[in-house]
């Protein structure tokens, strides 16, 4: 519990770039009175292909940021950072720090046929976090990984629907269809951004599972045991419509203009 901190103090989400948008969704949504503070580091994005000292730094950089901004609590909304820096960023900050994974265990019990493909970043799949989660959760199910390298800088730019980000997604499903999965785990933030084209890829008879949801029940989780949660105001009390409504989140970036600009756009799409 952390009883000098404020329930009405923003809660820090970040990324290595717009990815972690698709989660802060699901997050403003479940905690509808909450205000978040979103930080894309698109300036040094895309982390997959970088060293886990690197993504270490900017991870600290970054949590410096949101709590020099009064954050309460942080969302690594990234799974290639979740990797590299969960550990050292929850020994050195005394806030509750929630992290991600890809979703291998509730793929594993959704799968009929006991075989599931995993689209990730590189950086995620070599990771340790990720190979103790297979030994966890892969045993008795076949788990294709497919590393999608390319994908995340269509996506950055807001470049969903072009034909080299549609030609990226039928070489990276490829495997995953030949070796007959029914489940697909999104295991990168920035990929729900094109789940409707992998989908269609796919095929409608595959199901596709992302943690954006889990995270945001585990946020609520830790925030009501912190009793950090922020209650509904007097005035949303009395107001239904009002409740339901979120805060719109403040959106920062190491990133350019255009980056702000892209935020805002795939912000509307979700
Ligand atoms: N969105 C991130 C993830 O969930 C990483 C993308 C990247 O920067 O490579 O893994």
């Amino acid at each position: 519990m952390c009883p000098a901190i404020a329930v009405n103090a923003p809660v820090g989400v970040m990324d290595s770039g717009v990815g972690g948008l698709t989660v802060l969704k699901h997050l403003t949504r479940q905690l509808a009175h909450e205000h978040f503070i979103y930080y894309a580091d698109s300036a040094y994005a895309p982390y997959g292909n970088q060293s886990a000292v690197k993504i270490q730094q900017r991870c600290f950089a970054i949590a410096d940021i949101l709590i020099a901004q009064g954050a309460k609590a942080l969302v690594v909304a990234c799974n290639t950072a979740t990797a590299a820096a969960i550990s050292p960023l929850r020994e050195h900050y005394s806030l509750s720090i929630i992290g991600m994974e890809p979703a291998v265990k509730p793929a594993a019990a959704a799968s009929k046929n006991s075989i599931i493909g995993v689209l990730a970043t590189t950086g995620t799949l070599k990771s340790a976090q990720f190979a103790a989660l297979l030994e966890h959760y892969g045993h008795g199910v076949q788990v294709v990984t497919q590393a999608c390298v390319g994908l995340v800088e269509c996506i950055e730019q807001g470049q969903l629907d072009q034909a080299h980000t549609l030609a990226l997604l039928e070489t990276y499903c490829q495997p995953l269809i030949d070796a007959g999965a029914d489940t697909i785990v999104l295991g990168c933030t920035h990929y729900p951004f094109v789940r409707a084209h992998i989908q269609k890829i796919v095929g409608p008879q595959v199901t596709l599972i992302d943690t954006g949801a889990a995270v945001a029940k585990r946020l609520q989780q830790i925030l009501e045991e912190q009793n950090l949660l922020n209650p509904a105001t007097s005035a949303d009390a009395g107001n239904a419509q009002h409740a339901t409504s979120s805060v719109k989140p403040i959106f920062l970036t190491s990133g350019s203009q255009e980056t702000q600009r892209v935020m805002q756009q795939l912000w509307q799409i979700l």
